[in-house]
């Protein structure tokens, strides 16, 4: 079965997603990485036996000695292809040289990269927002498209459409996953 990564800072829902639906399934998820001790994704990773690594920035004096040590664990797991699924940091060189990654945006980019994408997508003058997949590179946001998804925005509240990405996103991620193991 083939092997991926997953990385996450927060909440952790489309890990979830990933670790329910496709999980031991349609591939294996051989590590779980976060660089937040207190990220709430933690308990999925434990709920599903998945092999989980805690990596605090606070413990290294730069982003490359930190990258350095993410790439180090995950070479350990031997994934084929590394997702990061709301993992919020810029990532420099050593990481993206090294790691075959794909990164979910909930945006169309390359519009609105960086932080509170679904905000500035529903406020902005355009009629659809969406959700995007793509390489990873030292570009925040950037590298190849993968995989987007539309999303009207007509008769929604912020509320109700931040609901629709959620759910779309999972949609994107696990198609862009699928495709790429296949
Ligand atoms: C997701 O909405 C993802 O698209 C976003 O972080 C959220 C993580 O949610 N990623 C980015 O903004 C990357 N620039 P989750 O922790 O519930 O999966």
């Amino acid at each position: 079965m083939k092997k991926i990564a997953v990385l996450f800072s927060g909440k952790g829902t489309n890990f979830a997603y990933l670790a329910e639906h496709l999980h031991h399934k349609d591939l294996e998820i051989a590590v779980a990485l976060t660089n937040n001790p207190e990220a709430e994704g933690i308990a999925i990773a434990k709920a599903h036996g998945i092999p989980l690594e805690i990596i605090d920035p606070k413990a290294y004096e730069s982003r490359e000695a930190y990258d350095a040590a993410v790439v180090e664990r995950l070479h350990l797991y031997t994934p084929e292809l590394t997702v990061l699924a709301g993992f919020m940091r810029i990532l420099t060189p050593v990481f993206t040289e090294q790691i075959r990654a794909i990164n979910l945006h909930p945006s169309l980019l390359p519009r609105h990269k960086g932080l509170h994408a679904i905000e500035k997508s529903f406020e902005d003058n355009f009629d659809e927002g969406g959700v995007s997949v793509h390489w990873v590179t030292s570009e925040l946001d950037g590298g190849k498209m993968i995989v987007q998804k539309r999303i009207p925005k007509a008769g929604h509240d912020l509320q109700s459409y931040t609901e629709a990405v959620k759910r779309i996103e999972k949609e994107a991620l696990s198609e862009a996953i699928l495709a790429l193991l296949k």
